[in-house]
């Protein structure tokens, strides 16, 4: 089957947020006395603002036994550092490879969505100068469950009216690629293949990232 659509991640894929988003857990577990290393961070990324501070409470050395409202506190004084952190975003922060990519994508008459786990999606994505370059957003305030649960793939594939074999997911986190491949689309890892085991097709990363080889990969090459 021709493929339609690609879904890309945001974070960690057109732009290295996914480096913002842990050293701001990495100031919240500081500040809590918890180590957020990147092995922890790992399975961060993909995953919502909440869950994420669930996780990084499980790693503290003693039960802190937070309540619903201190909760509420430390996740959103963790997007008030990630929020400081992303102002600095240019369109000179896409990831290479990325602008090529899309273009290639585009010049292929397929559909370009954005599948996002973040609340500061639309934001980067202006930051970025790619506001426009997508033909649909779907973004945490627009779905029930969070990747790894397909959700995110599914309501972009739904939007278009397009079979989910027929999509193609691009993601840089396990919780992602778990997303896209339990939505029935075609996974491409970005990142360590430790961290991106099921990944249908993975690479290091994005200059490594052409339509070329995915497709080949899809099986259409
Ligand atoms: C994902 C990131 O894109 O968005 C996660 O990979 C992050 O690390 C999640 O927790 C939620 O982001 P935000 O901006 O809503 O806190
Ligand atoms: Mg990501």
């Amino acid at each position: 089957m021709q493929p339609t659509a690609f879904i890309f991640d945001l974070d960690g894929v057109l732009t290295d947020t996914a480096e913002f988003h842990y050293l701001a857990w990495k100031q919240i577990g500081a500040d809590l006395g918890i180590e957020v290393d990147r092995e922890l961070n790992e399975r961060l990324k993909g995953v919502s603002r909440m869950e994420s501070l669930e996780r990084v409470l499980a790693a503290a050395p003693r039960p802190l036994n937070l309540s619903a409202a201190e909760k509420e506190h430390w996740a959103t004084q963790k997007n008030l550092l990630y929020q400081e952190l992303i102002e600095t975003i240019r369109p000179s922060d896409r990831l290479p490879g990325i602008d090529g990519l899309l273009n290639d994508i585009r010049n292929a008459h397929m559909l370009l969505a954005l599948g996002s786990a973040s609340r500061n999606a639309r934001f980067v994505l202006e930051r970025l100068g790619l506001a426009d370059a997508f033909d649909y957003i779907v973004d945490a305030g627009q779905i029930r469950f969070g990747k790894p649960h397909p959700e995110t793939f599914v309501n972009a594939a739904d939007h278009f009216g397009l079979p989910y074999e027929t999509c193609i997911g691009v993601e840089d986190s396990a919780a992602g690629i778990a997303a896209i491949n339990a939505a029935g689309m075609f996974s491409v890892g970005i990142g360590s293949p430790d961290a991106l085991r099921e990944a249908k097709y993975r690479v290091d990363d994005t200059t490594r990232l052409t339509l070329s080889g995915i497709l080949e990969a899809y099986g259409i090459g």
